[in-house]
């Protein structure tokens, strides 16, 4: 039996994977912002008798703090964690920032992954054959890095913000497996394709008819599962690999430059020291 934690499990290509994780016999734990569907998560696990192997952790992953309790928390209750499978995220048409001072998305969709993946390094060296997969647009359209205003609080819009956290998530990658390569923990990014799911967020009218024409054209959510399943089953050897709709991304893009990986994971160290010295 596996464990696998899986954020953003409440809707979704997340929903789907931890449903199917459950069915095969892993113990699933869900992290979410959404006590009633973590309730209903538990719910249909107790149905399929699999009560014992279903967990539901509550938070906001937008805070930092939060993602420290999380972490704490995983870290107390299980000895070995053998995938992350990182799926939250949230679009904004408008800018919004967190309590804590972070844009919403940067905070969300990139510094959550960078927090978990790293404060959940220990555990996951634990299991056998561990992985993490960062489920986001590797290499895909990927976006510049506006490294003066990561916030970018200068010319928001919601598809750069997308995009450009898609891009740290490809530095990340890069970074992390500079960082823990001599482990085990393999570090996966994968692109799922255009699938249809609840794409949780935050519309302007023209956006909002945007990602219902995407909606329209996408693959259905059964479909994404198969892929993260196989890499969940056997990761691959490399410390890093990425994927797009099921074909190896070459990470010699410059969507994977190590020197800007380097330089974003100074830059989160150090954002990161400043918020906890507050
Ligand atoms: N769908 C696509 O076409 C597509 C294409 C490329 C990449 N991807 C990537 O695939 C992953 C999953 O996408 P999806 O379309 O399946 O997502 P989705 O249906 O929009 O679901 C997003 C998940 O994130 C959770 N979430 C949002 N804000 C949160 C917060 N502050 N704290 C904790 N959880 C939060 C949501 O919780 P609630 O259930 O409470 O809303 C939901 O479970 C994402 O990383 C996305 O970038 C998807």
């Amino acid at each position: 039996m596996k464990t696998i934690v899986v954020t953003g499990g409440t809707s979704g290509i997340g929903e789907a994977l931890a449903h199917t994780h459950i069915r095969r016999g892993d113990r699933v734990v869900v992290v979410g912002r959404d006590e009633a569907k973590g309730k209903a998560f538990l719910d249909a696990a107790e149905r399929a008798d699999a009560g014992g192997r279903a967990v539901f952790v509550h938070a906001d992953l937008s805070l930092v703090s939060e993602n420290r309790r999380v972490i704490a928390e995983i870290t107390e209750r299980f000895a070995a964690v053998d995938a992350l499978v990182l799926c939250a995220r949230f679009y904004r048409s408008h800018r919004a920032v967190t309590p804590e001072g972070f844009e919403h998305n940067f905070a969300l969709y990139y510094l959550s992954r960078y927090l978990l993946g790293h404060g959940l390094a220990d555990r996951l060296e634990k299991a056998g054959d561990p992985v993490i997969v960062n489920i986001a647009g590797p290499g895909v359209g990927a976006g510049d890095v506006h490294w003066d205003d990561l916030g970018l609080e200068h010319g928001y819009d919601g598809w750069t913000a997308m995009f450009q956290g898609g891009r740290l998530n490809d530095l990340l990658g890069v970074s992390f497996a500079a960082r823990h390569g001599d482990g085990r923990t393999r570090y996966v990014l994968l692109f799922p394709g255009g699938t249809r799911t609840g794409f949780a967020g935050e519309f302007d009218a023209p956006t909002a008819a945007h990602v219902a024409a995407m909606k329209g054209n996408a693959q259905p959510v059964e479909m994404a599962i198969p892929p993260i399943t196989a890499i969940i089953d056997a990761p691959p050897e490399e410390p890093l690999s990425a994927f797009a709709e099921g074909r190896r991304i070459d990470l010699r893009s410059p969507s994977f430059d190590a020197d800007d990986a380097a330089r974003l994971d100074a830059l989160t160290r150090d954002l990161l020291r400043r918020d906890q010295s507050r």
